[in-house]
């Protein structure tokens, strides 16, 4: 997926300044740590949940962290500010044995498209941490698409039309077309009215099996004559029953922003037509993320009358 190159601390402020974020899992930690609780912060970055956790009351915090950098740096930080009572360990989640049960499991792993840091492999692996009846944070994850009807982001990604100078882009704009892009999208680029966005994928991260290749089928109608530019996705997750993190267009900006699925070329479509959109998404570790998608343009009397696929192995 596409994404400016960005220092690992610079991502750690990014999100660290992020109100939404920060907001929503400071209350579900407010409603769920209880005097002398035990939690798990899986991917815990600099520390911020685990170290929220100890000042609501936890009486051991245990850090989880793959990358090193951070890990030292969440030590640091709570030299610093004289936080005491957290284990930290170095190691991706899945390899760690032995660990005390946990009344809460928290973790933030939620990438842009939400699945890319494979939150749902984590989080399936870690329900092994917590104790009978204990609690995971986030919960559950949906994600929805709707097609774009501006042209803004698809003149961008296709520029390769006006690189010119005497040579064929083709296969360089094919490329990129055949990918996706982490861009704000506004509630006006979507196609008009209330049906707009659909739900995909719904998630339980609480309980059962979590497959790591997810897919969706969804059609919209099309009531007026309109030419689609390709697709937004973005993710709602609750992290507990009425407590919700949403990067809709629509809701307030988080640095998730959203995810731009760009059209090959515009999709004309008519009125009574109708515009299908299966989407795939895989998320094994061995394959990190990989999405794919096809869309379709279906007339009136239910003829096929064109379809563009994307896969993001090919861009
Ligand atoms: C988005 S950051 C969140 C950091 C912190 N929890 C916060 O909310 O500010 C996610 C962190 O999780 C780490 N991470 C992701 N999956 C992990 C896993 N399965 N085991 C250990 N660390 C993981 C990443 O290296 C990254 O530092």
């Amino acid at each position: 997926m596409y994404n400016l190159p960005m220092s690992a601390i610079e991502y750690q402020r990014l999100i660290m300044n992020d109100r939404v974020r920060m907001d929503a899992f400071a209350k579900a930690l407010r409603q769920t740590v209880t005097p002398g609780c035990t939690v798990i912060d899986v991917g815990s970055g600099t520390g911020f949940l685990a170290f929220l956790a100890r000042k609501l009351g936890a009486k051991r915090c245990i850090l989880i962290e793959r990358e090193e950098e951070f890990l030292e740096l969440s030590r640091a930080i709570a030299r610093r500010n004289s936080i005491r009572g957290c284990e930290f360990l170095h190691a991706h989640s899945a390899e760690i044995r032995g660990l005390p049960k946990a009344d809460l499991v928290v973790s933030e792993t939620l990438g842009n498209f939400a699945y890319e840091e494979n939150i749902l492999e984590t989080l399936t692996d870690a329900r092994r941490f917590l104790k009978k009846g204990g609690v995971m944070i986030p919960q559950r994850i949906e994600q929805y698409a709707a097609p774009l009807v501006t042209q803004g982001l698809w003149r961008e990604i296709a520029s390769w039309d006006h690189a010119n100078h005497d040579l064929d882009w083709s296969e360089a704009r094919r490329k990129s077309m055949n990918n996706m892009y982490v861009k704000i999208v506004r509630p006006r680029d979507l196609l008009p009215g209330t049906g707009a966005a659909k739900r995909w994928d719904d998630a339980d991260l609480t309980g059962g099996k979590l497959r790591s290749i997810r897919t969706g089928e969804l059609q919209w109608h099309i009531g007026s004559p309109v030419t689609i530019y390709g697709f937004a996705l973005w993710w709602v997750c609750t992290l507990l029953p009425g407590i919700v993190l949403s990067t809709s267009p629509k809701e307030p900006p988080t640095h998730w922003q959203q995810i731009f699925l760009p059209v090959e070329q515009p999709l004309r479509l008519a009125k009574g037509e109708t515009l299908r959109l299966g989407l795939r998404s895989d998320s094994r570790p061995a394959v990190k993320i990989n999405v794919s998608w096809t869309a379709e343009q279906i007339s009136a009397s239910g003829k096929t009358m064109g379809s563009q696929s994307m896969d993001m192995r090919k861009g």
